[in-house]
């Protein structure tokens, strides 16, 4: 396993100010995470994407997880012009832990 999904799951409290996961997860701010890995980025029809990641969606860009830890280190550096407004998780470990947390909620 990548991580520690229960430390994860402590993690993403810095996630759900915007998303949510789980079970009757709803869109937000950003879209819920259920079911993210493995999947093309931006493929959720009744969210509306900026243009920057429906760009990287175009070009074929796959949630796996290299470019989840990309992704959660540096939006903008990964996916010019995403509207994430993110900071980052620096810290390579709460990467893994919530990662390992989301991939609960995914099949794959
Ligand atoms: C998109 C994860 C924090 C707002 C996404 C996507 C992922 C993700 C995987 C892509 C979804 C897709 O392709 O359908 C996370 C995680 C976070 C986090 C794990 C915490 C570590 C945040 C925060 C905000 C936010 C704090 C709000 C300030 C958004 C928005 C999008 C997005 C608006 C859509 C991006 C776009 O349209 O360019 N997030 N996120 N996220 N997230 Fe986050």
């Amino acid at each position: 396993r990548i991580g520690d999904p229960e430390r994860g799951a402590e993690i993403f409290g810095k996630c759900a100010s915007c998303h949510e996961v789980g079970q009757g997860a709803k869109h937000r701010v950003g879209p819920h995470l259920n079911g993210i890995f493995d999947r093309k980025v931006a493929q959720f029809e009744d969210y509306n994407y900026s243009e920057g990641i429906e760009r990287a969606r175009r070009d074929g860009m796959v949630w796996n997880l290299k470019n989840l830890d990309a992704y959660l280190e540096n939006p903008k550096t990964l996916v010019s012009g995403t509207r994430m407004n993110f900071a980052g998780l620096k810290n390579k470990r709460d990467r893994d832990d919530v990662l390992a947390y989301l991939r609960q909620f995914s099949a794959n």
